[in-house]
């Protein structure tokens, strides 16, 4: 998270309504055009599914109130609006009981092409597609469950997990490998790169290796990792994971694939 943000969240209404102005409902429109254009082929099946169930609106910023009562009857989800930094205990908690925190915010015109803080359309656009499948949804919710029980001495590794699947996962399927992660899918530049570039390395999903990954927030991912279903991740989240982070602890960290953020130049 950016700790210079200019960005302020919105705050909704007695009637549950954020207000959005034209200049705004504008960035969601040409975000929103551009970056359909781009899934079909890159993102999964039921990514797609999914932004037609949503059935966005085109031209305005969508509220998260009929975000809501479309994925409340999709798959019993939802979605919370939030200040943008919330504490590890309150966003774990919003998880597990099956409602996914969401800034309201949009980005300006001058920071169209990338924001390092998400945004509404990242949160609505590049999340809630998948938020309509139901495992998908079911994994979220034991992934907060799982942080919860957690020591909090594990929930590093819990970030980790959360980074390389629900925002930049990749998925192998039928049709060839596809992108399923909301910080994927909700970026232009890197759709194409996640899937097609031959530079990121594209591992296949392990937890373990997963757990002892680091990861840069403000470069184009060096590494993916591809799980084979949503239910590869249900099930991983519904065991005991104090024995696999346990052994990622005593494995230590893998060497970065990245360069270090001062040889990085502008990233
Ligand atoms: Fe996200």
């Amino acid at each position: 998270m950016a700790k210079t943000t200019t960005y302020k969240s919105k705050i909704p209404d007695a009637n549950g309504i954020i207000s959005y102005g034209a200049a705004e409902n504008a960035v969601w429109r040409d975000l929103r055009q551009r970056q359909s254009a781009l899934l079909p082929g890159r993102v999964c099946n039921a990514f797609l599914k999914g932004l037609d169930l949503l059935e966005l609106p085109a031209d305005r910023v969508p509220q998260l109130k009929e975000v809501n009562a479309r994925l409340e009857e999709i798959s019993g989800f939802g979605v919370a609006p939030v200040p943008a930094l919330i504490s590890p205990q309150r966003f774990f908690t919003l998880l597990a009981e099956r409602k996914f925190p969401a800034a309201t915010f949009i980005r300006r015109r001058e920071d169209f092409d990338y924001l390092q803080e998400p945004d509404v359309f990242h949160e609505i656009f590049g999340h809630c597609p998948m938020l309509t499948l139901p495992t998908y949804a079911d994994f979220l919710q034991g992934y907060g469950e799982a942080a919860l029980r957690l020591d909090k001495s594990y929930l590093w590794m819990m970030q980790r997990l959360f980074w390389f699947t629900v925002e930049f996962g990749l998925i192998e399927t039928e049709e060839g490998t596809r992108i399923y992660g909301a910080g994927i899918a909700s970026s232009a530049g890197e759709t194409p790169y996640a899937v097609e570039s031959d530079k990121p390395e594209r591992r296949l999903f392990d937890a373990l290796t997963v757990f002892r990954t680091p990861y840069r927030i403000d470069i184009f991912q060096t590494v993916y990792y591809v799980i084979d279903s949503a239910q590869q991740l249900y099930d991983l989240v519904s065991k005991d994971l104090v024995p696999i982070m346990d052994e990622a602890r005593r494995l230590g960290s893998l060497p970065p694939t990245f360069p270090p953020k001062d040889e990085a130049g502008a990233a």
